[in-house]
């Protein structure tokens, strides 16, 4: 019984864009692999599957529910896979640490996993009622909750404009303020109901989505975690390896176009595609989760 809840559990995350990510990631079967966003251990399998067997793969996360899942889904490659709890932010000490560099590859697979997204006590989703929390690291003293009923109006108009691109952020801000006074809002679906009462549905999306993207890049520093993972990685590659990144989010794809346009203009790199890839129709269609990705990638010259 244990071993089917836990086969259920790994597989309703299908990795995304994989093929894709195998052949710009893959080049040198003996390597050392990092997966930074280790999750359910999808990509990670397959990156092992396509090793020899002195290839070996890191996979690191910030969630020990992710990384003990993806453990217990990986134990059949023995030595070749090791995983760590840690920020990608610190990547260069942690690759340090454990002694695992130069990395032939690295792989970064932004944002939350569908583990996390459907798990109501996480707070992630505002189709499932829970608490605010938002968190991936358990022990990050920041949740969505705090933000929500501690954060003054105007820090709150400025995550929802920024992390949001939330044109209704003015409005957003007050009405959680007002709503606070009376009663703090504690779950997800006491803060999607107050946004949908007032902001009208446009073009299929709830209303709500933007504030809760907003909310899970605060309370996780997702965009400061992304831009020093990835200028930290860079020197913990050997000459030929390679990066790759999937963002689901134009503010994800936004810094990494940067910091790679930044890797190519310097010389340090050269780009492995002209423009992101994105994933085929099949593919949207069988995991509507993979629609909004785009997967980059460099090489270290
Ligand atoms: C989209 S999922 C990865 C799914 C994975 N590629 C698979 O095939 O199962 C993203 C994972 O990255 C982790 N994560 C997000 N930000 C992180 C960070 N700064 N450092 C380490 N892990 C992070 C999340 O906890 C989540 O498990």
């Amino acid at each position: 019984m244990p071993n089917l809840l836990m086969s259920e559990r790994e597989y309703a995350h299908e990795p995304v864009l994989l093929q894709e990510v195998l052949s710009l990631l893959v080049e040198d079967r003996d390597g050392l692999y990092l997966d930074a966003t280790l999750g359910a251990g999808g990509h990670a399998e397959a990156v092992l599957r396509s090793l020899s067997c002195e290839g070996r793969l890191l996979g690191m996360d910030l969630d020990p529910e992710a990384l003990s899942l993806s453990s217990e889904r990986l134990k059949e490659f023995g030595g070749r896979f090791r995983c760590v709890q840690g920020n990608f932010k610190d990547i260069a000490r942690i690759l340090q640490n454990e002694g695992f560099f130069p990395l032939a590859g690295a792989l970064f697979d932004l944002g939350v996993s569908s583990l996390q997204l459907d798990e109501p006590s996480r707070g992630f989703a505002f189709q499932r009622e829970g608490p605010l929390d938002m968190r991936l690291d358990p022990a990050n003293p920041l949740t969505a909750s705090r933000i929500v009923n501690e954060w003054p109006t105007e820090q709150i108009e400025l995550l929802l404009r920024e992390y949001g691109e939330e044109r209704e952020a003015p409005r957003i801000a007050r009405w959680i303020v007002e709503a606070r006074s009376k009663e703090p809002i504690e779950t997800t679906g006491g803060l999607a109901s107050l946004i949908e009462a007032r902001v009208p549905r446009s073009g299929g999306i709830h209303p709500a989505t933007r504030t809760f993207q907003a909310l899970r890049i605060a309370v996780n520093g997702e965009l400061e975690n992304l831009t020093r993972g990835l200028g930290d990685v860079l020197p913990m590659l050997r000459s030929g390896g390679r990066i790759a990144a999937i963002s689901f989010h134009s503010l994800e794809d936004r810094i990494i176009k940067n910091v790679f346009r930044s890797f190519t203009g310097n010389g340090t790199c050269r780009g492995l595609s002209d423009g992101p890839l994105t994933p085929r129709q099949e593919e949207v269609e069988r995991n509507p989760r993979s629609r909004s990705a785009k997967l980059r990638a460099v090489e270290k010259l």
